[in-house]
């Protein structure tokens, strides 16, 4: 265990997210006190540790960035850099983000490309030298960045709507989302989606009284097509459409011929039918309440009328390597146009984490990830997307693959951040996106479905006024 210190608070949050990361895969105790001190031009940060006979090391990094909020991001930056490069020399381990904690590793890689003489050297050097990222792992990166060019948002009219339908057939065990099972709360579905219809009335009339131009629907969860065709109707008839109109789906049990039916008649042209596995024992281990067979019956219902995406976790409790391998040998012969891979995580909220699941170490976790990569990619997968999450196994990613031509531009949006998204629901974050001040500012709706409906009203008039 890392006893850790640090002769200010001010970034104790991020400092302690890269610390665990090295805790996770320490097996002996080390002190690690940290201390740093700005002087015209420069920042300067000291390591201390009680092994190797009192390490101590001074780093010192020449400030660049201009105005409070790039300067805090800075000197964050600074900070993990000097911390990981102390803690790497002294327990061997290097990660393979080196010592990047955030979640869209490639929103900052394009920045840092975008800016050479801030940085005074490619990004790939950045990452490789000064991060010390894995080349794997720039590769990917790399490959994203690239997909990704012609796909981004050239215009601030253009805008996504994000819709959340919190409901589930039951919870999974790995879920941390807000999500309601259906048998436990099924009477708050129709107050839900009366309150969501106004919500999505007034999303309508700013979209025409801006004449803002959607490029994007997503309609997510949760589970959205688990409250049933007649619910999810509704709510559709009340939504804006777009070249893009994705509904999440998911649960393959959710999924039958007049749920598809109804989507096509709104113009729906995405949807997921997620495996997670394969593996039957998996999915009753996990508390889905489907099995491999739904998965096929419900792809087969879709293929071909809507672009599909399939997810799947890396990691799954009882699962080995062989068992990873042959849920992405199979999703890959299915051949969606899109196949997302997760590796597990593991948050408050979860049910594997409150009964205190340890997963398998980093090696099994890099092992399956990086079948994953290969394979899909010589299948003529590209990676488009990807995000990382705290308490991730082995430090690891999501990445989202896609044939080409395939890529949801929505996914592409929220990691990038470079698009304003008008969203509705419980748990939704409308994020307004303003290119010359380089600035994202946020409105959120209440989190719990039923905080939602019951302060409906003020959503309305808070969402009402962000949008002004
Ligand atoms: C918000 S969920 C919605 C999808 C849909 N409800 C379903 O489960 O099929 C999106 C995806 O996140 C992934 N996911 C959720 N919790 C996860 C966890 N703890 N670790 C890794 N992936 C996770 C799953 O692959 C899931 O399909
Ligand atoms: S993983 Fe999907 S289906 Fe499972 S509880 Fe979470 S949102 Fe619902």
């Amino acid at each position: 265990m890392i006893h850790f210190t640090c002769c200010n608070q001010e970034y104790a949050g991020d400092l302690m997210e890269l610390i665990r990361l090295f805790d996770s895969r320490l097996d002996s105790d080390l002190a690690l006190d940290v201390s740093y001190s700005r002087s015209p031009g420069a920042f300067c940060v000291t390591v201390r540790s009680d092994k190797f006979e009192n390490f101590a090391k001074s780093f010192v990094y020449p400030i660049k960035a201009d105005g409070d909020l790039l300067r805090k991001r800075e000197e964050k930056r600074f900070l993990k850099m000097a911390i990981y490069n102390s803690l790497s020399f002294l327990t061997g381990i290097r990660l393979p983000y080196g010592c990047l904690t955030g979640i869209r590793p490639t929103k900052l890689y394009a920045e840092i490309s975008a800016a050479p003489d801030i940085y005074g050297k490619s990004a790939r050097r950045v990452f490789v030298e000064d991060y010390d990222v894995s080349e794997r792992k720039v590769e990917l990166i790399e490959r994203i960045v690239d997909v990704q060019k012609p796909l981004r948002n050239k215009s601030e009219a253009d805008m996504d709507v994000f819709v959340f339908i919190p409901f589930c057939p039951t919870r999974c065990a790995y879920c941390s989302f807000v999500s309601l099972p259906l048998d436990k709360q099924k009477k708050l579905v129709d107050p839900y989606v009366e309150c969501l219809s106004r919500e999505l009335k007034q999303i309508n009339d700013l979209i025409s009284s801006k004449g803002i131009n959607v490029r994007a629907v997503y309609i997510g969860g949760g589970t959205p097509t688990s409250i049933g065709v007649q619910n999810l109707d509704k709510i559709l008839s009340h939504c804006p459409t777009a070249p893009e109109f994705t509904v999440e789906a998911g649960r393959p049990d959710t999924i039958d011929r007049d749920m598809i039916e109804m989507l096509l008649s709104h113009d729906v042209n995405r949807i997921s039918v997620n495996p997670q596995t394969f593996n039957d024992a998996t999915l009753e281990l996990i508390g889905r309440k489907h099995r491999a067979r739904d998965i096929y019956n419900a792809f087969a219902l879709v293929k071909g009328k809507m672009t599909v995406n399939m997810d799947l976790i890396a990691m799954l409790p009882g699962e080995a390597f062989e068992d990873f391998k042959r849920s992405v040998d199979i999703a890959c012969a299915l051949a969606p146009e899109n196949i997302t891979v997760h590796t597990l995580y593991m948050k408050k909220g979860s049910r594997l984490k409150n009964e205190g699941f340890e997963g398998a170490g980093f090696e099994l976790a890099s092992k399956m990830v990086d079948y994953a990569y290969d394979k899909l990619s010589a299948a003529g997968y590209r990676p488009y997307y990807m995000y990382r999450q705290k308490y991730t196994s082995g430090n690891l990613e999501n990445v989202g693959y896609s044939l080409p031509g395939n890529e949801c531009l929505y996914n592409i949006d929220i990691m990038e951040e470079d698009t304003s998204i008008i969203a509705g629901g419980a748990n939704a974050i409308s994020k307004k996106w303003e290119a010359d001040k380089n600035l994202i500012t946020r409105c959120a709706n209440y989190k719990e479905p039923l905080e939602y409906i019951k302060n409906i009203d003020l959503m309305l008039s808070r969402q009402s006024e962000f949008w002004k």
